[in-house]
């Protein structure tokens, strides 16, 4: 990280980002942790009535954006909350300020803060972005993954890389479902297809944490049909870094939130075609 807050704001460097992210993540992990042990309280929904919003998720976010512009004031920042800053330094940082919000209310272990800094990149994304400094921080496994593009991605400081799987018999598939019976449906029909011809299926609850456990090995591959900039931003790039193949619905549509499958290179285009029925 650079030592000064106007050090700060001049630097792009993938990995002086990836560091102040990796900081700033941790930072708020300890306190999300913190407000848990005190209970939760829900402070909204959003999309559905179990698409919650908590206290802990808002207080979050405030933390990150004020930690964010504090060295770095002429950035942009979009968060799943609702920030949405437009800067004129050409970085746009994307946070998820508990992704896993339904685990963090039941107190499962899997969630975990995001955040990532971003670039414009028409082709990259569909959302037109693309990370090139990220830090995904589950302050209740204590785990912290940190990558730059170029850099490796780490757990905890140790290199972490993918799996070589080849076999989608033997593959284990992470995915996620939304928050409404319409996105629900079409996801619904998508796992059935991929459940029998799979080793198995996980759906831990957090796609951020997911994509981290991608890159170290602990799964195979990842797919969704419906994720946000702020669930996959970081963990695309954790998990690229590590190894993974990215790819869209098909191959002149970005990946993002109409469809992306993520993981062992070659898994990918053969778990694509099975979920969306080809
Ligand atoms: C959700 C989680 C979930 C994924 C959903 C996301 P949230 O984010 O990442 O695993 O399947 O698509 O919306 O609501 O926990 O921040
Ligand atoms: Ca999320």
């Amino acid at each position: 990280m650079s030592d000064s807050p106007a050090a700060a704001a001049s630097d792009h460097d993938p990995k002086a980002l990836a560091e102040l992210a990796a900081e700033i993540a941790e930072r708020a992990g300890a306190r999300i942790l913190e407000l848990r042990a005190q209970g939760v309280s829900i402070a909204a929904s959003k999309s559905s009535a179990t698409d919650v919003v908590t206290a802990a998720d808002q207080e979050s976010e405030r933390l990150i954006v004020a930690a964010i512009l504090d060295v770095r004031p002429d950035d942009g920042i979009l968060g799943e909350e609702g920030t949405g800053i437009t800067g004129t330094s050409g970085i746009t940082w994307v946070i998820d300020p508990i992704d896993g919000t339904v685990n963090y209310l039941y107190d499962l272990p899997a969630y975990a803060v995001s955040i990532a800094a971003t670039v414009a990149d028409e082709s990259a994304f569909a959302d037109g972005r693309r990370a090139i400094a990220g830090a995904i921080c589950n302050p209740r496994t204590d785990e912290l993954f940190v990558a730059w593009l170029g850099g490796g991605a780490t757990r905890n400081g140790e290199p972490i890389h993918v799996t070589g799987q080849t076999d989608l018999a033997v593959a284990l598939v992470a995915t996620g479902f939304g928050y409404t019976v319409e996105r629900r449906t079409e996801q619904a029909a998508m796992v059935a297809r991929v459940i029998p011809r799979a080793r198995d299926i996980r759906r831990n609850g957090s796609a951020a944490y997911d994509l981290c456990m991608l890159a170290a090995g602990r799964l195979d591959a990842y797919y969704e049909r419906g994720l946000m900039p702020w669930d996959y931003a970081a963990g695309v790039l954790i998990a690229s870094e590590a190894g993974a193949t990215l790819i869209g619905r098909d191959d002149s549509t970005p990946p993002g939130e109409p469809f992306m499958v993520v993981g062992a290179p070659g898994l990918v285009e053969e778990l694509r075609a099975l979920a969306l029925g080809e």
